[in-house]
């Protein structure tokens, strides 16, 4: 029992730092805008990323961790919850799966799709954000984009990558109509807002690039969603209670997130998941992010009720090798989650089934 809890309290420290490894603000362009990305504390080194999967073997991890790292952090408590969950498997009848994933009256090949980002530093020749939305292309997935201006969007657009433009709470609403509009007059295939980025966790409203952010209420969401023929999605949800008022407002879908960490102690987004699947499941569309670094983890997910899921810090450092080096790590993803939707009996992603996982204590 010792020994268990010894080492639970190892990895837990572990995977912290390992987050720390992949959300250096190293990333980010000079110009980047430092408060949409997720709050971890900067640590004075900058480790390589290693090729596969975590947790990072400890010569990766940085050497010093600010004092009071763990407190707090929503990161390394997802972790934990993603390594409780265990599989049974389901080898007889089972065969070749298929992982289409059939979204917003278009096809997919694989359900595992890019978190929706922003300031990510690319190569010599491409910006971040149009290298990932190749590799995205590239892998026939979901591109989803976070903050940026019309000028990104339309960039990242005429890579021929299919995007969800994911819009700031900014103060004005007449803002975010117009960004609406300009991803539909784009052909975008959805839209929607981080609702979860309007405080700035000081008691204030934030301020993204120099604008100011407000929280919205029910009928400000409803009216986004009226302004509109594209589906709008709520990122950032983390409550049955906000869930519902979604549902009333008519979103076509929600990302259950806690948008790496922002909100200290957040509950991991399985736990909501699992509860905001029973009230909303079939009603709207349902995708979770936060934490997600394997097809295994993807595959929890799926299982628990999500459509579809996405990746972010985990392809971010891939970016700066180029539109190569992150398809194939998202390819290897979807055939890792291939490989355990075999080995689980499940043959497609509407056959997915809650009851493979065994939720338990290490
Ligand atoms: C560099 C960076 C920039 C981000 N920018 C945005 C953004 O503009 N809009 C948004 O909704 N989320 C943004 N996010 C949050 C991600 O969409 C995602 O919720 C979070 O990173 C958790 O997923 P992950 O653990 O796979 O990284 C950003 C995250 C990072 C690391």
């Amino acid at each position: 029992m010792k020994d268990n809890l010894l080492s639970r309290r190892s990895f837990v420290k572990m995977s912290t730092a390992s987050v720390a490894a992949l959300s250096i603000p190293a990333i980010m362009n000079a110009a980047g805008n430092s408060s949409d990305v997720p709050q971890t504390p900067q640590t004075p080194q900058t480790p390589q990323r290693p090729q596969g999967q975590m947790p990072i073997p400890p010569q990766w991890l940085p050497k010093t961790v600010s004092p009071g790292w763990d407190a707090g952090d929503a990161d390394s408590f997802t972790r934990y919850y993603f390594d409780s969950l265990m599989l049974e498997s389901r080898y007889i009848d089972s065969d070749i799966p298929s992982t289409k994933l059939n979204l917003f009256g278009e096809t997919f090949d694989t359900p595992i799709m890019t978190a929706a980002l922003s300031h990510i530093r690319g190569t010599a020749d491409e910006s971040g954000l149009a290298v990932f939305a190749k590799a995205a292309k590239e892998c026939n997935a979901v591109f989803w984009m976070g903050t940026g201006s019309d000028a990104e969007l339309e960039e990242v657009v005429a890579t021929g990558a299919r995007t969800v433009k994911i819009i700031k709470p900014f103060e004005e609403n007449s803002e975010v109509i117009r960004r609406i509009k300009h991803a539909e007059g784009l052909g975008c295939l959805a839209v929607g807002m981080d609702i979860d980025h309007s405080f700035n966790m000081r008691g204030g409203y934030d301020i993204v690039m120099g604008q100011r952010m407000k929280s919205k209420s029910t009928s400000d969401i409803k009216s986004f969603v009226n302004a509109t023929k594209l589906p709008f999605i709520v990122k950032g949800v983390l409550s049955v209670a906000d869930a519902k008022r979604c549902l009333d407002a008519g979103v076509s879908g929600i990302v259950i997130s806690h948008h790496g960490g922002r909100l200290p102690y957040a509950i991991p987004p399985l736990v909501a998941l699992e509860q905001i699947a029973q009230t909303v499941k079939g009603k709207m569309k349902i995708f979770v992010d936060c934490g997600i670094v394997s097809g295994v983890d993807a595959y929890k997910c799926l299982a628990l009720g999500a459509d579809a899921v996405g990746v972010g810090r985990h392809l971010m450092f891939l970016v700066q090798e180029g539109v190569d080096a992150t398809a194939k790590r998202m390819k290897e993803m979807n055939d890792e989650l291939a490989g355990v939707m075999s080995a689980t009996g499940i043959m497609s992603l509407d056959k997915m089934d809650p009851t493979v996982v065994h939720h338990t204590i290490l």
